[in-house]
């Protein structure tokens, strides 16, 4: 089977594109709900350049590709995502698009690739045997709304703190604040949290919103200061289950139930505003135990299991 490159992908490719990642999914994550067409488009289309290629298969897709090409190659890594249909595999597809994936990442001088993969999946034996190691595992959970008891949780109120919270974008009001608290994920995002200032608080929650998804946000204040926050996004076309975005405590204030305390709220408020929203999706990464434990206490539920893996482009096929 031959593998063509896919450039500016016309209506009935984007459509074949999400005809064979949906059928992936189903194969190796059964029981999950599908992605979107929109959101497979808009995953395409948008973001950093990149290359896509595909195997042809009949009308559609065998296998497909995806490389996105982020930043500069000294300083990002390029981003590798491969398909295969389930009654194809392993008959060398998957390689050789990785082939040419590597091809690409070497012609622009780029170092590193980095590709991710549920455990328990074709794609870890994949990955592992063509020059990628695992560098982070994250836990995905999952709560139904229905079987928490946030109240007294959501009661808690550490003394000296006051609850503020909002839907969309920020307010003007506490954007410098915001900003300021979100530096203080740069604990769990390798120090990519350091960028944050008022206008990129400003923009996220804009982008949020452009898509048509809907950001609710709950944070304590201790005076002026933004003491911590949590962030849940509800999607506008599937709304029965929402996703946790970024929580995060600032170091000072640490230690005072802050974090279980904001989520507890924010799950009284989504009951009450938001009664469609069945269960909320997070993932924390591995080393996160802190994190974990507050959401066990929430009465999350461990689901799977994401890893992270990165190669050298020296070592890929
Ligand atoms: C991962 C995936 C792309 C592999 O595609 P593929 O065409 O089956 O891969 P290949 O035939 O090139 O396999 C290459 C090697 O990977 C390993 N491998 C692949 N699937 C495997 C499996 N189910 N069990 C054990 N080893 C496996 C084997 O070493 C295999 O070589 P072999 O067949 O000679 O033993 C495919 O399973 C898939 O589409 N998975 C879902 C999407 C996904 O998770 N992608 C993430 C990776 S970017």
């Amino acid at each position: 089977m031959d593998i063509v490159e896919v450039i500016d992908p016309a209506d009935g490719q984007l459509d074949a594109w999400h005809d064979l990642v949906s059928a992936a999914l189903r194969h190796d994550h059964p029981g999950e709900p599908e992605p979107d067409p929109a959101q497979t488009v808009g995953w395409l289309l948008g973001g950093p350049r990149g290359r896509l290629w595909a195997v042809p298969q009949g009308d559609g897709f065998g296998a497909v590709a995806a490389l996105r090409l982020p930043g500069t190659p000294a300083t990002r890594a390029g981003e590798i995502e491969i398909h295969v249909r389930p009654g194809l595999r392993r008959r060398g597809l998957g390689t050789a698009l990785l082939r040419e994936a590597a091809a690409a990442l070497r012609a622009e001088g780029r170092r590193t690739a980095i590709a991710q993969a549920l455990a328990g999946t074709p794609a870890v034996p994949f990955l592992e045997g063509n020059g990628f190691r695992c560098v982070l595992t994250t836990r995905g959970m999952v709560l139904p709304l229905a079987a928490a008891e946030p109240a007294g949780l959501a009661a808690l109120n550490p003394p000296g703190y006051r609850l503020v919270r909002w839907t969309g974008p920020v307010p003007d009001r506490l954007a410098v604040a915001y900003a300021y608290a979100k530096r203080a994920m740069a604990d769990h995002t390798d120090g990519r949290g350091s960028a944050w200032n008022a206008d990129k608080v400003r923009e996220t929650g804009e982008a949020v919103a452009k898509r048509g998804d809907d950001l609710y946000t709950v944070a304590a204040l201790y005076g002026p200061q933004m003491a911590g926050f949590t962030e849940i996004v509800v999607p506008g076309d599937a709304p029965e289950r929402a996703f946790q975005y970024d929580t995060a405590v600032v170091p000072e204030h640490r230690g005072r139930r802050l974090g279980i305390w904001l989520k507890a709220v924010m799950l009284t408020w989504l009951r009450d505003e938001r009664p469609e929203v069945l269960e909320i999706e997070t993932d924390n990464a591995d080393d996160n135990a802190h994190m974990l434990a507050v959401n066990r206490e929430l009465g999350f539920q461990p689901q799977r299991e994401y890893r992270e893996y990165e190669a050298a482009v020296a070592d890929l096929p």
